[in-house]
C-alpha cells in the first residue's frame, strides 16, 4: 500500500534542500548583519498560550492534540508567543534591547493554497524593549535588506505600511465601540482578498449606520499619510493626529535615513489578522497584488503583559518561505540562492588495475578511491566515490551529477605516485603527485 504526504506538507528532495537552505541561509544573513541574535524554542506549547491574544483565526487553525497526562498542547502556528513567554521568563537578566532573530518550523491547519501549506519554515526578527519608532523602521528595513539581497527591486515588492493605532483612533471616532474594534479589525483584514461587493455586504452587516460604514471605507482608500485627513473629514482629532504623526516618522526614516524609501507605500488597508499588534503594521507584497503576503509584522506592546510579563515595548515581523519561493521562481531569482552544494572532488577509479599493498582493498584500484577519498575528507574536503566499478567515462557522469568541482583519477600513473586531477568546469586534466596535492589542502 502506497501512503501519500498529508495534505498541505512538503517532502524534501536534495534539490528541493539546497533551494530551502539557500533561503534560509540569507535569512539567517540578513538576521546577523542586522544585529539580531539567534534563538529557538519548542515546537509544541500549552493550547492556552495561542489562545491568550493570537486571535480566532489562528485558534481555528490549531493542530492540537492532547499528551498522556491530558494536558491540551498544540503544535506552534507562529513563534511571537513563545518569543513572549521566552523573554518574561528571563526578563531581569536579559540586556536590552533584545534584538532576536529564529527561523522556526510551523504547522496551520489552514486550506492548503498558492503559497500557504499547513506546514512551513518562517524568518522571525523582533526587537523587543525599545518604545522608539526607529526600531519599527529597522525591523522594516532589516525585511527589505533581505529581499534586495535575494534579488528583488523596488519594481518587484512594495512594503504596505499602516498603523493599528491610526485604525483604532479613526474607528472610534466614527462611532465604532472599544469591544467591536478586534472583530470589525478581523473583516478589514480581509478587504483585499474579497470581491468588493462581498466586503461591502460583510461590512454592513457590521456595521448599520450607512454613514460610519462609507467613512471606513474612505479612510480604507486613502493614498497616502497626508490624504487621511481628507478622507476622514471631521473624524480628526488629536489621537488620529499622533497616530499618524508616529507613521509619517516610520516613512521619514524609511525613505531619508535608511535609503528603502521606494520600497514603501502607505495602505490602510494593512490591518493584519494577529490580534495582538498596536502600532504600526506592513506586509510586503508582489506588485501586480497577485500572491498572498510574503510577510507581515508590526508592534506589539501589551503581548508580553498579557503574558504576565511587565508592560514591555515590541515590533517583529514574520516571513514565509512559500510566496517568497514562488515570486523568486517568477523572477528567475531561485537558482542565485542557492550557495555552493556539490562536492569539492569525486574520485574516479580505472577498474581492475591491481596496486602493490597490504590488504585487499589496499591493492585495488577502487581500495585506492576508498583510501584518498578518506584522506581528503579527513582534511575537510567534500570527497565521494563510485561504489560500482564502472567505466570512466560513467563515473565521470556521475562526478557531473553530483555537481563536483573537480575529479580525482586513479590510472596506471599512480604506479609512479601520480594523479589526474579534471577540473569540471574547463574540463582541464593536470598530472599532480599524489602526496604533493595532498600536502597543499590545508584541513
Ligand atoms: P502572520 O501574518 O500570521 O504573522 O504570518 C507571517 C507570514 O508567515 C505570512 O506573511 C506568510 O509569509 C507566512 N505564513 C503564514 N501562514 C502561512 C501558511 N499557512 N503557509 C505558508 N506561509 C505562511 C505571524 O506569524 C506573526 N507572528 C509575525 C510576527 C513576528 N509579528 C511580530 N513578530
Amino acid at each position: 500500500m502506497k501512503i501519500p504526504p498529508v495534505k498541505g506538507t512538503r517532502d524534501f528532495y536534495p534539490p528541493d534542500m539546497a533551494v530551502r537552505n539557500g533561503i534560509i541561509d540569507g535569512w539567517k544573513r540578513a538576521s546577523i548583519r542586522n544585529g539580531f541574535e539567534e534563538y529557538d524554542g519548542p515546537i509544541f506549547e500549552h493550547l492556552q498560550m495561542y489562545q491568550i491574544k493570537s486571535g480566532d483565526e489562528i485558534v481555528e487553525q490549531l493542530f492540537s492534540l492532547e499528551d498522556r497526562g491530558g494536558r491540551a498542547l498544540a503544535i506552534r502556528p507562529e513563534i511571537t508567543p513563545t518569543l513572549a513567554r521566552m523573554v518574561n521568563q528571563r526578563i531581569n537578566s536579559l540586556s536590552r534591547p533584545i534584538k532576536w532573530f529564529s527561523v522556526p518550523r510551523l504547522c496551520r491547519a489552514e486550506r492548503p493554497q498558492k503559497g500557504r501549506l499547513r506546514e512551513f519554515f518562517q524568518w522571525n526578527i523582533d526587537i523587543i524593549g525599545v518604545d522608539d519608532v526607529l526600531a519599527d523602521a529597522e525591523v522594516i528595513f532589516t525585511t527589505v535588506d533581505y529581499l534586495r539581497e535575494a534579488g528583488l527591486t523596488a519594481g518587484d515588492i512594495r512594503v504596505k505600511m499602516s498603523s493599528r493605532r491610526l485604525l483604532a483612533a479613526v474607528l472610534r471616532s466614527i462611532g465604532i465601540a472599544e469591544a467591536e474594534l478586534d472583530s470589525l479589525y478581523v473583516l478589514l483584514d480581509k478587504k483585499g482578498r474579497l470581491p468588493a461587493e462581498t466586503f461591502k455586504e460583510l461590512l454592513a452587516e457590521r456595521v448599520s449606520d450607512v454613514g460610519t460604514a462609507s467613512r471606513i471605507e474612505a479612510f480604507m482608500e486613502a493614498s497616502s499619510v497626508s490624504g487621511v485627513r481628507q478622507a476622514i473629514g471631521a473624524a480628526w482629532n488629536d489621537e488620529v493626529a499622533e497616530a499618524i504623526n508616529e507613521l509619517s516618522q516610520v516613512e521619514r526614516l524609511l525613505k531619508e535615513e535608511m535609503g528603502v524609501g521606494e520600497y514603501c507605500q502607505f495602505d490602510p488597508c494593512i490591518v493584519r489578522g494577529l490580534a495582538y499588534y498596536t502600532g504600526v503594521v506592513f506586509e510586503v507584497h508582489d506588485i501586480v497584488g497577485e500572491l498572498r503576503a510574503i510577510c507581515g509584522g508590526g508592534r506589539y506592546d501589551n503581548l508580553l503583559g498579557d503574558f504576565g510579563g511587565g508592560a514591555i515595548p515590541a515590533t517583529g515581523m514574520g516571513m514565509g518561505d512559500c510566496v517568497l519561493e514562488i515570486l523568486l521562481a517568477e523572477k528567475g531569482l531561485l537558482d542565485r540562492q542557492i550557495s555552493g552544494g556539490g562536492l569539492d572532488y569525486f574520485i574516479v577509479f580505472v577498474p581492475g588495475l591491481k596496486f602493490d599493498g597490504p590488504g585487499d582493498v589496499a591493492s585495488t584500484s577502487r581500495g585506492q578511491a576508498v583510501r584518498l577519498t578518506a584522506r581528503l575528507r579527513g582534511l575537510g574536503r567534500s570527497a565521494d566515490f563510485s561504489y560500482k566499478a564502472a567505466g570512466v567515462g560513467k563515473q565521470l557522469k556521475q562526478a557531473s551529477e553530483r555537481n563536483a568541482r573537480e575529479c580525482i583519477i586513479i590510472g596506471d600513473e599512480l604506479r609512479r605516485g601520480k594523479l589526474v586531477v579534471k577540473d569540471m568546469s574547463t574540463g582541464e586534466q593536470r598530472l599532480v603527485g599524489m602526496e604533493e596535492f595532498l600536502s597543499q589542502l590545508k584541513p
